[in-house]
């Protein structure tokens, strides 16, 4: 059985965490390939809504493994107050396997990160979520990082964290910044070593373990496409690759087992933090649109930018990451609106174009040409078949399909699992 990939197709947010959990109905083992507390994943069922960060949305399901895979960065500290939230809650976190090639995250990684955001001029700000995911994926790249496997040596872990700590520390005492207390950071990071030892291994062989034994496997994305450090909008970017050729290398899965891949992709467009957005809303639109689709981020709680749908970067990502099927959620939040837009095609400089632009600069200087559609105005969201979408809503969706050239298999109308339906 193939190996199923499920990624955001735009900025993030998309609502992957709801789309996983309901897929993982009939799933084994979900793998969460790459990113790591930046991630914010909702899930809600019922009246328990649940946020998560590290551990995989499989973890509503049980028997499900759910595998925080070596392309991971990981917050241990991080890692085991959300294990203990979740357990405390009544689930089961026995089923978590963290692998031990993934990158861990320390405090020092969190201050840098905050620093860089801090100290760079305008224009030049990413708008991280100051998680220190950039800081750890550098140190990574520069083979100084520190390792899963080390949870499990605690001599070998603080012989390793005392150095980098000490390295970091000259850096902040040269920027003038605080220095960090590592005796009290230390102690954290023990008791949480200590807490994660015993669910550190090899992963790569427990999900190749499962493919051969013929199980169901789903890898869950993080962030979105145009987040992605190859083919975003660089330099406003995630430090990871978040399109789908990064589950092979960040689950260690052959690029030969892989095969439906899921976009996940929202009715409309949304952004936290900086860089080039073409179809953003300023105003009392853009205003209308958070406010309807509850746009504030899962992990920082900003309020993300929103816009219309954008269907140039849209196709972009469905080439890029070879999606077979789109999940469309959030088509709920533009009930109420009276005409839709949708962005086909790109005026750049007077010379229109329905292909991305080769540069993030040019795409700053995208002009957004618009295609007019009536809405449906009324609510959609009690709806479970396609034949009883209203038939505008119908129209919006297949039209974005042909845009953006792949094919619908879910429609998602509300934050909840039952909220959701196959085409
Ligand atoms: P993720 O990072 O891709 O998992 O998405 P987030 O959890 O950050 O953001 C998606 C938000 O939209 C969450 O608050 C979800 O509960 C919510 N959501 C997901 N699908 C739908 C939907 O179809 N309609 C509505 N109204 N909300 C949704
Ligand atoms: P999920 O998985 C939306 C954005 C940040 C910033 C940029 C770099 O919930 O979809 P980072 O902290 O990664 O160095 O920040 O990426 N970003 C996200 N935006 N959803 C996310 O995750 C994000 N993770 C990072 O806002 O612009
Ligand atoms: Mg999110």
């Amino acid at each position: 059985m193939a190996v199923e990939v499920l990624v955001g197709t735009q900025w993030g947010d998309e609502g992957k965490g709801k789309l996983i959990d309901v897929l993982t109905r009939d799933v084994d083992m979900v793998v969460r390939f790459q990113g790591g507390t930046n991630a914010g994943h909702t899930v809600e069922i019922g009246r328990d809504k649940y946020i998560l960060h590290l551990v995989p949305s499989g973890i509503f399901r049980p028997g499900v493994t759910c595998v925080i895979g070596n392309g991971v960065v990981v917050d241990p500290v991080a890692l085991k107050a959300e294990m203990e939230e979740l357990a405390a809650r009544g689930l089961d976190v026995s089923v978590i396997e963290l692998s031990s090639k993934s990158q861990l995250i320390f405090q020092y990684h969190k201050e840098l990160d905050a620093l860089k955001e801090t100290a760079s001029a305008a224009g030049r700000k990413i708008g991280t979520t100051k998680r220190g995911i950039g800081p750890a994926y550098a140190d990574k790249a520069n083979r100084i990082g520190i390792r899963g496997a080390e949870l499990q040596q605690p001599e070998k872990l603080e012989r390793l964290f005392r150095e980098q700590a000490a390295a970091y520390n000259k850096l902040f005492a040269q920027a003038g910044a605080p220095e960090l207390d590592t005796d009290a950071e230390w102690l954290k990071v023990k008791a949480a070593a200590d807490y994660l030892a015993p669910f550190v291994k090899d992963t790569v062989l427990s999900v190749n373990r499962a493919i051969r034994e013929g199980k169901k496997i789903l890898c869950e994305g993080a962030q979105g496409m145009w987040l992605d450090i190859d083919h975003g909008t660089y330099p406003f970017v995630t430090s990871s690759n978040t399109t789908a050729g990064g589950a092979c290398t960040g689950a260690g899965i052959a690029p030969r087992h892989i095969g439906t891949v899921w976009g996940v992709m929202k009715a409309y467009t949304t952004r936290v933090g900086e860089g080039p957005f073409p179809t953003e809303l300023s105003g009392a639109a853009g205003e209308k649109l958070r406010q309807a689709g509850g746009e504030f981020g899962a992990t920082t709680g900003r309020p993300r930018r929103c816009g219309w749908f954008d269907a140039v970067a849209s196709r972009y990502s469905c080439m890029v990451n070879g999606v077979d099927k789109l999940a469309i959620t959030k088509l709920d939040v533009l009930d109420a609106l009276p005409e839709l837009k949708l962005c086909t095609a790109y005026d750049i400089g007077g010379e229109i174009t329905a292909d991305m632009p080769a540069s993030t600069d040019l795409l700053a200087a995208a002009r957004p040409v618009y295609e007019t559609m009536p809405g449906w105005n009324c609510p959609t969201t009690g709806i479970h078949t396609w034949a009883e979408l209203p038939e505008n809503a119908r129209k919006y969706l297949q039209r974005i399909a042909e845009l953006v050239e792949a094919e619908i298999a879910i429609v998602s109308v509300g934050p909840e699992r039952e909220q959701t339906f196959c085409v």
